[in-house]
């Protein structure tokens, strides 16, 4: 299979002075999980931003391409770009839950997000929510769509971002820290639902990470990012048991118990 994304010599710079990503250059193949992991600051968040078109209003692409099935996202004029996010590429953040509106019940807005995308009924919308969450074995999705966001644990609100996401038929997940704010239970149950959207649906993840072990459990590729730089990349064994940056050995070394999750 051939590359989902293809980032290349991708230079982007804050308020015209720091320069948090410097030259990068990195392949997703399609239907893989891509880490990216690196110190806070690495650039990371950025690189994932990006991807999506959602840099903050001071950043700017210096340089470079980021092809999107070989076209170029950074030259996309806005309108297509908007079109193929959320329908073909979405953006799960740490804290799913604040990007829900608190007054709204989830179904009303699991609803609105894909009637602003597909060409379907509120009912039809609703019977996909429902239809979606059974397939990721949520529990009761009635009861789930029928609920305000606060009524939710923080894990089940995460879950049902990604599950929106997953409606969408999106092609490329990219997820940024998903599992940082969940206590370690939960973020088991999410780190297995994405493990099984690629199973399912072949969706391409795309993952922020600081928690080695989850990269390691997940990724069939990762990519070590240091001060905007890419440090190195290469497979889950590569990185992992035979690194060949002293910063990656530095930062598989700093995680304990390392070996229980290879
Ligand atoms: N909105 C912004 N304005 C100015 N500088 C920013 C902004 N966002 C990020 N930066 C800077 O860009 C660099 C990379 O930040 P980024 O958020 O991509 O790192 P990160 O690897 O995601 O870090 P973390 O693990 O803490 O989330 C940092 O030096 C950061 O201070
Ligand atoms: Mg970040």
């Amino acid at each position: 299979m051939g590359n989902i994304l293809e980032i290349r010599d991708l230079s982007v710079i804050y308020d015209e002075r720091d320069t948090a990503v410097r030259g990068l250059n990195m392949d997703v193949p399609e239907g893989s999980v891509v880490a990216i992991v690196g110190e806070s600051g690495s650039g990371k968040s950025t690189v994932i931003r990006s991807v999506m078109g959602l840099l903050s209003s001071g950043a700017r692409i210096a340089s470079g391409e980021i092809l999107f099935h070989g076209k170029d996202l950074v030259r996309m004029p806005e309108k297509q770009k908007r079109l193929l996010r959320g329908r073909r590429m979405s953006l799960i953040f740490q804290d799913a839950a604040a990007s829900l509106d608190p007054r709204k019940k989830i179904g009303y807005q699991y609803a609105e997000v894909l009637l602003s995308h597909m060409d379907i009924t509120k009912a039809e919308a609703l019977d996909k929510a429902e239809e979606t969450l059974r397939h990721i074995s949520m529990p009761d999705p009635g009861r789930i769509l029928d609920s305000y966001p606060f009524e939710l644990s923080g894990g089940m609100v995460q879950r049902v971002a990604i599950a929106m996401a997953v409606s969408m038929g999106s092609e490329l997940l990219l997820a940024d820290e998903p599992t940082s704010a969940l206590d370690v239970t939960i973020q088991i149950q999410v780190v297995d639902l994405l493990m099984e959207m690629k199973r399912r649906f072949g969706t391409t993840i795309m993952l922020v990470t600081h928690n080695i072990g989850v990269a390691s459990y997940m990724a069939d590729l990762i990519a070590v990012m240091r001060h905007g730089e890419l440090v190195e990349i290469g497979t889950r064994d590569e990185i992992i048991l035979a690194p060949k940056q002293d910063y990656t050995k530095m930062l598989i070394s700093s995680v304990p118990d390392m070996e229980v999750t290879v």
